[in-house]
């Protein structure tokens, strides 16, 4: 079947508008005999009768058992190249306490970049040793709070940092471990990455003033330096620019070991996640072996051993055991004129929208969504799933080919929305957020309580009274 003029080049006409697309859905998701999406042996029809519409749904033995994976190819690529490694969670991605749990099981730390997320980490009952803080400007207090909590590591961002985190440390009693961000020159989008000299963003200090930052660090008696931390970008599809940032920050950190001892070095998260059938994300052991084979060849030729490797990865550990659940509430065919003559293109507005994910409207990100609640037998048609909310930039799903007959009370299913949907949702248009419900074996609970309209009400100082 030829496609539609308006759907994008890289989108195919699915031979069954049905089929959940490999690679993309979480592991535990499949289309029942009855028709219906179950996740971890739930029909999506059930959860939404009991939770309502929207919903957030985590599979939760997707992420524990990613999260052991990921910890299982890098210790195994780092043993081999003589060394260890540390994986920290990236919490921005989404943070609860449960999430804090299953990632601490599977043995991995937790980074926290906010005194919010510190907090739910802490809640979680994750060893704050195993707590890595982040951020280019830290509150004094959110400082102090990971100081006295004992967090593994804070990272300096800029030279003003130092001494904040040296006088949080020294008035607590303290000595606090720190790694230095670099701003590497390095920068991966998607598909490419580049290599400059200064790369004009926040983050860091460049290489070239770090030397400097380092023996301030090292000359104060309440820091203990680990190490260097870099970290290039999210959502990233090669090796590329992992091996070219950890060949720069390796010679800097071979530069500094005639200052002291410099255990480890960090080299960030961003490994990429398919969200429609169009993407292939490199396997998490390939990453690391292709991290592994970059740091052995840069230490032997720099005649330095290979520091303990840390790793923080967000998105590619939750981002695809999130599905979110929508209902269908109306339905119109757009026609719009084409080269090719008019095109038609359904819009099928849901129950949610930018407030539950606003990366589609934020980044032009691309989603996949299949209809959960039947099977359909109508041929695909072109459709764009837009939200609830009052501007024409809310879209759900851009382009995607859904069967001809969807329709009101329909459930829609988005897979992959586990990482940056919930984390960065919003009430715009006093929409309340919704539940996060995590399933497995059969069994839903709820893991995020959804926001309710007296929420929203109860912190409106006029209406509270
Ligand atoms: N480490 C640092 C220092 C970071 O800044 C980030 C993400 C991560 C680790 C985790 O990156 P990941 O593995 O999740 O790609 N809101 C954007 C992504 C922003 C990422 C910010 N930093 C999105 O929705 O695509």
């Amino acid at each position: 079947m030829s496609g539609n003029p308006l759907a994008p080049e890289w989108l195919r006409v699915p031979e069954d508008a049905n089929d959940l697309a490999p690679g993309v859905w979480s592991q535990h998701a499949v289309r029942t005999a009855d028709g219906v999406i179950a996740i971890a042996g739930v029909p999506v029809t059930e959860l939404a009768a009991t939770y309502g519409t929207p919903l957030y749904i985590v599979d939760e033995a997707d992420v524990r058992d990613r999260a052991a994976t990921t910890k299982l190819a890098f210790d195994t690529a780092m043993r081999a190249i003589g060394t260890s490694a540390k994986v920290y969670y990236a919490g921005k991605a989404f943070l609860s306490t449960e999430v804090v749990r299953w990632v601490d099981a599977a043995g991995l730390g937790v980074d926290v970049a906010s005194e919010g997320e510190l907090a739910v980490a802490l809640a979680g009952g994750i060893d704050p040793a195993r707590i890595g803080v982040h951020g280019n400007n830290k509150s004094p207090r959110q400082i102090a709070r990971a100081v006295e909590a004992g967090v593994g590591a804070i990272v300096i961002d800029s030279a003003i940092e130092v001494e904040r985190v040296a006088a949080a440390a020294a008035s607590a009693g303290k000595v606090q471990r720190v790694r230095l961000r670099i701003n590497s020159g390095v920068h991966a989008s998607t598909h490419e990455y580049l290599a400059t000299a200064h790369e004009d963003q926040k983050f860091g200090v460049t290489v070239a003033d770090a030397p400097g930052i380092v023996a301030a660090i090292r000359g104060l008696p309440s820091l203990e330096f680990i190490g260097l931390h870099s970290h290039i970008g999210s959502q990233i599809f090669e090796a590329h620019g992992f091996a070219e940032a950890a060949r720069r920050l390796l010679e800097l950190h071979a530069s500094l070991l005639a200052g002291g001892p410099v255990p480890e070095l960090n080299l960030g998260g961003g490994f990429g996640i398919a969200y429609t059938s169009a993407d292939a994300p490199m396997p998490i052991e390939r990453i690391a072996e292709g991290m592994a084979a970059a740091l052995a060849a840069a230490a032997a030729e720099l005649g330095i051993d290979v520091p303990v490797i840390a790793v923080e990865p967000g998105r590619s550990i939750v981002g695809r055991a999130g599905t979110t659940l929508y209902t269908v509430g109306t339905v119109k065919a757009v026609t719009v004129e084409t080269a090719a003559g008019p095109a038609v293109r359904k819009y099928v507005s849901v129950d949610g929208g930018m407030s539950d994910n606003v990366r589609p409207a934020l980044y032009h990100a691309a989603y996949s969504a299949r209809v959960a609640s039947r099977v359909s037998a109508d041929h695909p048609a072109l459709a764009r799933v837009a939200g609830m909310h009052c501007e024409s930039g809310d879209i759900v799903v851009r382009d995607e080919y859904l069967p001809m007959d969807v329709g009101p009370g329909d459930l829609l299913a988005v897979p992959a929305t586990g990482a940056y949907g919930w984390a960065m949702a919003s009430n715009y248009n006093w929409v309340p957020r919704p539940a996060v419900v995590a399933v497995r074996d059969g069994a839903a609970r709820v893991i995020v309580r959804g926001e309710t309209i007296e929420d929203l009400l109860a912190r409106d100082a006029g209406a509270a009274g």
